[in-house]
């Protein structure tokens, strides 16, 4: 089988290193990949919208599937372009099509699909220019922390957590009015503010049957203790040790199960990873949001524990055959560490040269924003490389991470040393 993955974070290096561990591969190809994906696969200098180059390349290298990393391409209509044209139907392609990615796509969408199947979510209203005054006074109606959420793709930036009703009617203001934005924030989703732990539940779905994967805790934050700017994600671990029997159960039945079943039954064609966002409220979980894709870096724990054959398992996806697969997960622990570029998630500089990962044996490196120049590794993107571990529990598994990191080298390397704090 020949494989294309979508993308060039570590996310896609990792899928890149689990499917190329398959007897089932002949070739793999990475569009447009980094420095880690071009010592396993083929990298091609394609980018992820680039609809009719990456046709090309199916072409040219009889591809067979086509595995989406991130969710620009999905809700694009990656898999429709492919469904659509009448030379292309026969690759199979991982990710949801446009309707369903409007999950990710559409904050409003997927509150409504929510209520729709009675899945638990934060209460909410939606707001557009036409009824900013309702949209004070629901704010009104509110107790503060107030959430307010732009409706479409704002790059991680679109949700604003604010204490004082002034300043969440000024920001609502410059969200529907000012196009703070973009087109993203025509619509805005005012949320009730649910107080708890954040977890992240991963699901592998053919449209019909399922596989829940092992769950992950990510930690957004640049600085210790959960502090500063919002990043891509600065580390994670799985499983999540108080996601337990019971707490999964409610997951299960109250979840993951009409997420399915919700998909299905409002005609949404799903074959790919579902991401929920959960918090825990009491001893209940609620959904945040959906992402359509695997997160970036849970995939950096998630897929390493999974002792599948990730081609035979996505194949199954496909195929439509999931239920007949059973999955098998490495019982320890898995912990990530990112290494990202000093400033980064402010502006950082690229093009610094990596040393050291190559002495790494006991840990996976991941590669996210590295580009191979002149035959050397140098840095390209904020977020820079991952380093994963296994242990016993999850502060084993990071002591190994940490000590690591410190034998990879770049100007203002910086990293987040307290990842697994709050467990
Ligand atoms: P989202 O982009 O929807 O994942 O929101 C980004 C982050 O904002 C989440 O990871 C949460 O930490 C926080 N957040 C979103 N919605 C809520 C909510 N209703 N209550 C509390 N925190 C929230
Ligand atoms: N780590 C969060 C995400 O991938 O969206």
């Amino acid at each position: 089988m020949n494989i294309l993955i979508l993308g060039s974070g570590g996310r896609e290096h990792t899928l890149a290193w689990k499917l190329s561990q398959s007897k089932a591969l002949t070739s793999l190809f990475v569009a447009p990949g980094n420095a880690g994906t071009a010592k396993i696969a083929k990298n091609r200098p394609i980018g992820v919208n680039d609809f009719d180059n990456i046709k090309k390349l199916v072409f040219a290298e009889s591809i067979d599937m086509v595995v989406v990393g991130p969710e620009d391409p999905l809700v694009n209509g990656v898999h429709d372009f492919f469904l659509n044209d009448a030379q292309l139907q026969h690759v199979a392609v991982i990710g949801p099509q446009k309707a369903a990615a409007t999950l990710e796509g559409s904050k409003e969408f997927a509150k409504e699909f929510m209520m729709r199947h009675g899945i638990p979510t934060a209460a909410y209203q939606s707001f557009t220019s036409n009824n900013l005054g309702e949209g004070y006074a629901f704010l009104e109606s509110l107790q503060p922390p107030y959430v307010l959420k732009a409706d479409g793709l704002a790059a991680g930036k679109g949700v604003l957590i604010l204490n004082d009703i002034e300043e969440a009617k000024a920001e609502l203001k410059k969200m529907l009015v000012d196009g703070k934005f973009g087109s993203a924030s025509a619509t805005v989703v005012i949320e009730e503010f649910l107080s708890g732990i954040e977890l992240s539940v991963f699901v592998l779905t053919d449209g019909t049957g399922y596989k829940v994967l092992p769950t992950a805790k990510d930690y957004k934050r640049i600085g210790e203790g959960d502090t500063g700017l919002n990043t891509g994600g600065m580390g994670a671990i799985s499983p999540v040790p108080f996601a337990d029997t019971g707490f999964m159960n409610k997951v299960h039945e109250r979840i993951v199960k009409p997420t399915v079943e919700g998909l299905k039954k409002d005609n949404l064609p799903y074959k790919g990873f579902i991401f929920i966002g959960l918090i825990k409220v009491g001893d209940d979980p609620k959904v945040i949001e959906y992402n359509v894709r695997m997160g970036d870096p849970e995939t950096e724990v998630v897929i390493p524990r999974i002792k599948n054959d990730l081609v035979t398992l996505l194949k199954a996806t496909a195929d439509g055959t999931l239920d007949e697969t059973e999955l098998k997960v490495d019982n320890r622990t898995a912990a990530t560490v990112m290494l990202v570029s000093g400033g980064y998630p402010g502006s950082y500089e690229k093009g610094k040269q990596l040393t050291g990962s190559e002495s790494i044996t006991d840990s996976l490196v991941f590669h996210a924003g590295t580009i191979l120049k002149d035959n050397q590794v140098v840095t390209n993107g904020g977020r820079v490389m991952a380093i994963t571990s296994f242990g016993d529990n999850f502060k084993e598994a990071l002591e190994i991470s940490y000590a690591n990191a410190e034998k990879v080298h770049f100007d203002r390397m910086n990293y987040r040393k307290d990842i697994g704090f709050d467990l």
